[in-house]
């Protein structure tokens, strides 16, 4: 679904202490694919938590394109009742994706193995991000592809009448290229295989299993993860309660380390260690973070995470750990620009792909606002300070992390931090604003840019 709005420019203010305690949306991943795993299932799955950001709304209106009647209720519980694996509709338009990376790729691998063409596109973000990653793969199971150059969107694919399964070596570290091969492969007959040297993050493996798919897991000699699903099985509907997304809940956690005097509780956060390598570094930096109340929602285990202000120490985030926290490193440099020392980011190169150049976006934003960044092809080093002097202006770039990291900067910084376009955030945290100033956080419209 395109956005329409305008950019929002907004400020921060350096806060007194945040106080309190608030409960971040569902998780992007798990949202995204319980409405595709309700389309692929016959009957109804339904779904509580969902998070209701610009991406996930997307997805919803590519499922109901396919032909699955996706509704929300009243008490913004979500029902899908699907068409089920092999029996999607031909979409009658193009599929607009908006700014959702995962969703789209995740969409183009269920279209690719269905007979019929389905075309895609997105915002100025997503029609510059590589989409060659899934098309190859798609294009060994017979998808005929026609994209625009460097296989960016608009892309069309269409999917042969018998799909060929095919056994793929992931030559990225990629939980979207993951789940678009296995997506696919529930409606190719025969078994599909997907060889993972380094783990990602694992939901579509877990909710398949959930829902009845014939796939099986298991470690191969050298380490990696040989994942296996046989095509044309029906799937089975499920009641799905999609817990808290630690993507979204590193910003107040972030905020409450830095901001001082602060105590603040994130509730109901999704702790799969494959998204846990945020918290893992922050307490490494030295950070006072309890996790309370650990318990098993909906097959995943969540729990209370209660932070205190506390100054931090730079330290080396190994390049293995990038996989647990890719979405987190802009945070993470937030927190990095406060900490006492250097905090050196390695093997990151991924970040140049994501809704913006991360590595760039971050280095310009931290270096508007008086931060000193070494900026290398695949790493960033952070020269942190026990004052930031803020005062900059930053450029977004179509990217809802960067807008998010850089308000949490300007909670901190000596002077106001203004990002150029906040209305990014609606994507993946639309409470974002009203969260944060529950707490104690200070926002003001930015007329002047
Ligand atoms: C996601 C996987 C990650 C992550 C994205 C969500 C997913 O991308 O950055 O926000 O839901 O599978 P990659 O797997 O491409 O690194």
């Amino acid at each position: 679904m395109p956005t329409d709005h305008g950019p929002k420019p907004l400020r921060a203010t350096r806060s007194g202490p945040l106080k309190g305690s608030l409960r971040p949306p569902g998780d992007k991943s798990i949202s995204h694919r319980s409405l595709m795993l309700g389309a692929l299932a016959v009957g109804e799955t339904v779904v509580e938590g969902l998070l209701e950001g610009e991406d996930v709304i997307s997805t919803a209106a590519a499922m109901r394109a396919f032909g699955a009647t996706v509704t929300r209720g009243e008490d913004a519980v979500w029902r899908v009742a699907g068409p089920g694996v092999g029996g999607l509709l031909e979409p009658e338009g193009v599929i607009d994706y908006g700014n959702a990376g995962t969703g789209v790729r995740l969409a183009l691998g269920i279209a690719g193995s269905h007979a019929f063409a389905t075309t895609f596109t997105g915002d100025g973000s997503l029609i510059k991000r590589p989409m060659g990653r899934v098309l190859d793969p798609l294009r060994r199971m017979g998808v005929q592809v026609i994209a625009r150059s460097g296989d960016r969107l608009p892309a069309t694919v269409r999917g042969p009448d018998v799909p060929v399964p095919v056994e793929y070596r992931l030559p990225v570290a990629s939980a979207q290229v993951k789940s678009s091969i296995l997506l696919a492969g529930l409606n190719v007959p025969g078994t599909t295989t997907v060889i993972e040297p380094v783990p990602t993050r694992d939901h579509t493996e877990r909710m398949l299993q959930a829902f009845g798919a014939a796939i099986d897991i298991e470690t191969g000699e050298d380490g990696s993860r040989i994942i296996r699903v046989d095509g044309r099985h029906d799937l089975k509907p499920q009641h799905i309660v999609v817990p808290g997304d630690p993507s979204s809940a590193a910003f107040p956690i972030v905020a409450a380390l830095i901001v001082e005097g602060s105590d603040v509780t994130v509730e109901n956060v999704l702790l799969n260690p494959t998204r846990t390598g945020l918290l893992e570094t922050l307490i490494e930096m030295g950070a006072d973070i309890v996790i309370e109340n650990r318990r098993a929602v909906g097959g995943e285990e969540v729990g209370d995470i209660r932070v205190r202000h506390k100054r931090l120490k730079g330290v080396r985030v190994p390049a293995s750990r990038a996989p647990s926290m890719i979405d987190e490193y802009p945070i993470l440099a937030i927190a990095a620009a406060f900490a006492e020392g250097d905090t050196l980011m390695e093997g990151i190169g991924e970040m140049r792909v994501k809704e913006s150049d991360r590595i760039a976006a971050i280095a310009a934003g931290l270096v508007a606002n008086g931060v000193t960044v070494e900026e290398g092809p695949e790493s960033l080093l952070v020269h942190g300070g026990a004052e930031v002097p803020g005062g900059g202006l930053v450029a977004t770039r179509l990217d809802h992390r960067i807008a998010m990291s850089f308000l949490i900067l300007g909670l901190a910084a000596e002077k106001p931090v203004t990002v150029d376009d906040a209305a990014t955030i609606a994507t993946s945290f639309p409470a974002f604003q009203g969260l944060m100033t529950g707490l104690g956080a200070r926002f003001e419209e930015a007329t002047d840019g």
